[in-house]
């Protein structure tokens, strides 16, 4: 019997786009790719905002700017790799509502409405993926919907985002500063459209808010995930970090608090050079999990760039033909929604702070009372520079990372200090 042809409509013809055109065209996966899928596909169009601009890799025919046209053009898999949140939500609910599967690498639509969407799929017959919008080219989510289907995890904790840890690797490495850093990145396809994403830490937050639904059940989208970004860290953080034995990483972390909390939280953290998420460098990605059976588990791979992403998705494209071929398609992950979320702010943990001062007698001990009236105890400080150079670099012990906010924002207001620089959480030990 003569297969059938599974029909692959893809908007978004950007660096991953362009990537998944070339892999799906190329001769030499052409036997793989029927394999997988189980039948051949047949790429209908690319979508783009603008045809009259180059598109160099995607053939001008495949080319249009009709995304109404394409998606009534009895498609079986729309890819959507543009990006955004409207128009290409909308996009998406048309698609599911025809009973098209959907794969998406977007990472912030999925964090906004994925509960909404994957239930508007189930629905409609449809398969929703987007094993792409975590960890780049690393199989994370699937491992956690099946091969981890039946642990307990206790935490989820990666670097989940390649531009922030190319531009931390580029600072650390080779002393370079933040603003040609991200533009590095930016010209090698990391960054996202618009970078405050990166750096401001609302991708990891959407990743952590995805990671956290595969590993504890909890929502899909629209739930809380404590942000901070890298934009307040500067060259002298990270010296000093190399100095005491440490890296500045952004992290995501998911874990469980007692029995009954979880954590969420995007934020910079530094992190000892000897534990495996240190030698992480450039767009490398890693993710962390702890499971109670399973102990410690570890996946490393491209987290950013058009190919590594486009291998997800591919991925992703041939589970959705698979399915339609055999008229089925997977009911959306659903668990254990009854953790509640602990705010960033009832956790503990070291703190390194480092605060521009007057340089003038009584300075130390205002700053030194301060902590004290947060109850925050200072394990080290250091000081550095003369004058209006004046700088101090503390550690804390552990501490409530609410008395360590508070501590901070009576320091912006204290008259001998002229700024609070970086606040960040510093792991003690390779599983803290
Ligand atoms: P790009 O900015 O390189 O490409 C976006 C593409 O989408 C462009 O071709 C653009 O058209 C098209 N587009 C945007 N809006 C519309 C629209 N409304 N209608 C039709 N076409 C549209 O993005 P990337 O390829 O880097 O990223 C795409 C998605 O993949 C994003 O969601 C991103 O978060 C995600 N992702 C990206 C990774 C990466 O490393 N780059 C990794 C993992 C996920 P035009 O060319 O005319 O401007
Ligand atoms: N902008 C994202 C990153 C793309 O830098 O990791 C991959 O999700």
């Amino acid at each position: 019997m003569e297969r059938p042809v599974v029909r692959v409509g893809v908007i978004g013809g950007g660096f991953v786009g362009t990537a998944l055109v070339q892999l799906l065209l190329d001769p030499t996966r052409h036997a793989a790719i029927v394999d997988g899928a189980t039948a051949p596909l047949e790429l209908v169009g690319v979508a783009v905002r603008d045809t009259s601009k180059p598109h160099p890799g995607i053939e001008a025919a495949l080319l249009t700017s009709d995304v109404d046209g394409l998606l009534s053009s009895d498609l079986d898999v729309l890819v959507e790799v543009a990006g955004g949140i409207e128009p290409v939500r909308t996009y998406v609910e048309t698609a599911l509502k025809l009973g098209v599967s959907v794969v998406t690498a977007n990472k912030a639509l999925i964090a906004e409405s994925g509960t909404e969407l994957a239930q508007l799929a189930h629905v409609n017959g449809a398969d929703l993926f987007y094993e792409a919008a975590v960890g780049g080219a690393i199989p994370i989510l699937r491992a956690l919907r099946s091969s981890l289907a039946g642990e307990r995890i206790n935490r989820v904790m990666g670097i989940v985002n390649g531009t922030t840890n190319y531009i931390l690797t580029k600072m650390t490495s080779e002393g370079s500063d933040y603003a040609s850093a991200l533009a590095e990145a930016q010209a090698l396809g990391y960054a996202e459209a618009d970078p405050s994403a990166d750096v401001e830490g609302f991708d990891v937050a959407a990743k952590v808010q995805i990671l956290s639904t595969l590993a504890f059940g909890t929502r899909l989208s629209g739930d809380e995930v404590a942000r901070e970004g890298i934009t307040g860290i500067r060259a002298v953080d990270v010296e000093y970090a190399l100095r005491s034995g440490y890296v500045i990483k952004m992290l995501g972390v998911a874990e469980r608090v007692g029995d009954t909390g979880v954590s969420r939280r995007a934020h910079p953290a530094m992190v000892p050079a000897r534990h495996p998420l240190a030698s992480v460098n450039g767009p490398m990605n890693a993710v962390f999990v702890e499971g109670v059976k399973s102990g410690p588990l570890m996946w490393l791979g491209q987290g950013a760039g058009g190919e590594p992403t486009a291998t997800a998705v591919l991925g992703d494209v041939l589970d959705a033909a698979r399915n339609r071929v055999s008229g089925r398609h997977d009911v959306p992950f659903s668990g254990d929604t009854s953790l509640h979320y602990v705010p960033a702010g009832e956790l503990s943990s070291v703190f390194y702070l480092s605060i521009d001062v007057l340089d003038r007698p009584g300075v130390l001990s205002d700053v030194a009372g301060i902590f004290g009236r947060h109850d925050v105890s200072i394990r080290s400080m250091d000081q550095s520079g003369f004058g209006d150079e004046a700088r101090l670099s503390f550690l804390t012990h552990r501490a409530l990372s609410s008395d360590v906010f508070a501590t901070v924002e009576e320091l912006k207001a204290s008259a001998s200090v002229e700024s609070v620089g970086a606040c960040i959480r510093v792991i003690d030990g390779v599983f803290e």
